[in-house]
């Protein structure tokens, strides 16, 4: 039995519009489980990104809960919140967002000295051991403009991972790179869930997707699909790819 890391229960969210609302998301019910990597598909517009923020407490939901250990992040002060988002979540996204006049090491650590938990000696060591992990490590003291987009997105993985985050959550992370630089990062992201991390991640790649334990489908704001896999294999790719196309199919994505 997985223990859910986050819940969220009748999730509704709704934009204002010429002079009416939106409903973008209608009451989803939805648990994101330890130790999964959780994928979200749906054809673009359906509210991949909306989902993802709202589950992250990066927006907040219209209405319905969000719980994460055993708090509802929906109803939580916005000092709360970002205190949360902090210490307790990775983002990463398409565009990297790195801070351009801090190094690429200062970009991971700094995230972990702002967490009052850790010593900056630990947050150091951790940082030192992620760009080696990523394969960075020649660069830690490159500025983002002096990098590669593939170096930059893995320097924002690690970022996204200095405080140990209980979910590390991907809008469309391999959106912005080409062919090589994102089986980089899917390769990475897999190696980080296989170490334990858990992750949810949103993409309209089916490469990325093949990437997940569990797919999620969304259309128009609901959840209308799930598929459960094994973790991923590079050697059985073709075969996965095979069964998430025919299921995919099966969706009229
Ligand atoms: N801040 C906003 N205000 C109004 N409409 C929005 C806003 N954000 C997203 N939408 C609308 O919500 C729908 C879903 O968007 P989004 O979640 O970004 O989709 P996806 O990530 O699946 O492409 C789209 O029709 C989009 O135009
Ligand atoms: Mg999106």
């Amino acid at each position: 039995m997985k223990n859910a890391v986050l819940s969220a229960k009748a999730l509704c969210k709704s934009f204002a519009h010429e002079g009416g609302q939106v409903h973008i998301l209608s009451n989803v019910d939805l648990d994101i489980y330890e130790g999964d990597f959780t994928v979200i598909m749906g054809a673009s517009g359906s509210g991949k990104s909306t989902m993802l923020y709202a589950l992250s407490g990066m927006d907040r939901a219209t209405s319905g809960q969000v719980l994460y250990k055993g708090k509802d992040i929906v109803k939580m002060k916005e000092s709360e919140l970002a205190a949360l988002r902090r210490s307790d979540f990775g983002f990463i996204f398409q565009q990297m967002h790195l801070v351009s006049n801090l190094t690429l090491f200062e970009n991971i650590a700094v995230p972990g000295y702002l967490n009052k938990a850790k010593a900056a000696d630990d947050v150091n060591a951790r940082a030192d051991m992620l760009m080696e992990k990523m394969s960075i490590a020649d660069v830690k003291t490159h500025l983002p403009s002096q990098v590669s987009g593939g170096q930059q997105q893995r320097c924002a993985i690690a970022r996204a991972v200095i405080n140990e985050p209980s979910l590390l959550f991907a809008d469309e992370p391999t959106g912005a790179l080409n062919r090589k630089n994102s089986n980089d990062v899917l390769d990475l992201l897999t190696s980080l869930n296989r170490e334990g991390q858990s992750i949810l991640m949103v993409t309209h790649d089916l490469r990325a997707a093949l990437r997940a334990t569990r797919i999620l489908y969304l259309e128009d704001g609901k959840v209308i699909g799930e598929l459960t896999l094994p973790p991923f294999e590079q050697q059985a790719e073709k075969s996965r790819e095979t069964q998430v196309n025919a299921w995919l199919s099966s969706l009229e994505w």
